[in-house]
């Protein structure tokens, strides 16, 4: 079986972390966020990944050469801008070779039982299936409204902020699309799955269905800085079964250290005496001097802190940079 990886957005949420580091690439725990999905892949026997990418290809090549020796064989569709969601799926079409096939947009870090999945398309002989997920706040997610049969109704993209969304079901960013959809995306132009392709699926009243997934799920987006951060604290506190019997191994893991609440710390870092920190994730190579106190940030790496300073607010503080001490972020 075979899966899409979306990976050609910007990432902006995420700025500056993703100006020189594409969002698929960014650590969870000292892992690239990509070999953790490859990871979670393989236990439902895909084995064979593209990524859709349309910034800096090239930076993926090292995680090429890890993911064969883990047992996934990635390939790259390039963009030579971006094209959207279904605008990247149609570029990379000389890569399909499988229907149905799995897409992921490259951010959802999940245990979502895709062999389950699998099975719902195939029983519902579904043109399209949607994974569905239940979160507090769906306003900032595509809605899916569907039938007693499962069949999807309707979808709406991020409705307005002002739009009072009732408790509904989310798209989770994971689907299995049978190779024909591809037919309904024009070719190198840009279209959006979201925006366009379902939208006009179901206006041509096409077979798509949502698979809803049990409450137990974990799922998070990690696109924005909080996200980012809770991913992190996740990925340290329970979601060490996800590699139970896979290659990346344990000792890959840096344990979290209890004098520092919720905190992960990347490999070669250097925290000064009488620093706190509380809900941060630090990039490897971080030094941060004596006296300061960090909440609820993420720092790139190489960064440097310096004594008696305070950054907090879900502030990203982008590679290479350096906090003259006593400064307020
Ligand atoms: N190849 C390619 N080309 N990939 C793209 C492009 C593009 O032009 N634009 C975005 N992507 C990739 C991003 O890299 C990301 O992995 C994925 O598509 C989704 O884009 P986001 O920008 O992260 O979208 P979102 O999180 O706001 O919303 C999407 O995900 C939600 C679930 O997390 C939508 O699919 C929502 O409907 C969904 O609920
Ligand atoms: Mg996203």
């Amino acid at each position: 079986m075979q899966a899409l990886i979306l990976t050609g957005g910007l990432g902006t949420r995420l700025r500056p972390l993703t100006l020189h580091t594409p969002k698929g690439l960014l650590p969870i725990q000292n892992i690239p966020y990509l070999s953790c999905l490859f990871a979670i892949l393989r236990r439902h026997n895909i084995f064979n990944v593209t990524l859709c990418a349309s910034n800096s290809p090239n930076l993926y090549q090292n995680l090429n050469r890890q993911e064969i020796k883990n047992g996934t064989k990635v390939l790259i569709s390039k963009e030579t801008q971006p094209l959207g969601t279904a605008g990247g799926i149609k570029n990379a079409q000389k890569f399909i070779q499988d229907s149905p096939f799995f897409v992921i947009n490259g951010d959802v870090l999940t245990d979502i039982d895709l062999t389950k999945m699998l099975e719902f398309h195939r029983k519902k002989k579904a043109l399209a299936t949607i994974a569905l997920i239940k979160v507090k706040d769906p306003s900032s997610y595509g809605l899916v409204f569907l039938d007693s049969s499962l069949k999807i109704k309707k979808f709406i993209e991020k409705p307005a902020k002002t739009n009072k969304v009732k408790e509904t079901f989310i798209n989770a960013g994971i689907y299995i699309f049978e190779k024909e959809i591809l037919s309904q995306i024009p070719n190198k132009q840009s279209y959006s799955v979201e925006k366009e392709l379902f939208p006009n699926a179901l206006k041509n009243r096409m077979p798509l269905f949502g698979f809803p997934c049990p409450s137990s799920t974990y799922w998070l987006d990690i696109g924005t800085p909080q996200k980012y951060i809770q991913a992190n604290i996740d990925f340290q506190k329970k979601i060490f079964s996800f590699f139970s019997n896979d290659k990346i191994k344990k000792s890959n893991r840096i344990p979290m250290e209890k004098k520092y609440k919720d905190t992960v710390i990347g490999k070669n870092c250097k925290i000064g005496k009488d620093t706190d920190l509380k809900r941060c994730v630090l990039l490897d190579h971080v030094e941060i001097e004596n006296n300061c106190v960090l909440e609820n940030c993420i720092l790139g790496c190489h960064v440097k802190i310096g004594h008696h300073s305070s950054v907090q607010h879900s502030q990203i503080i982008g590679d290479y940079s350096h906090i003259t001490p006593y400064s307020l972020c």
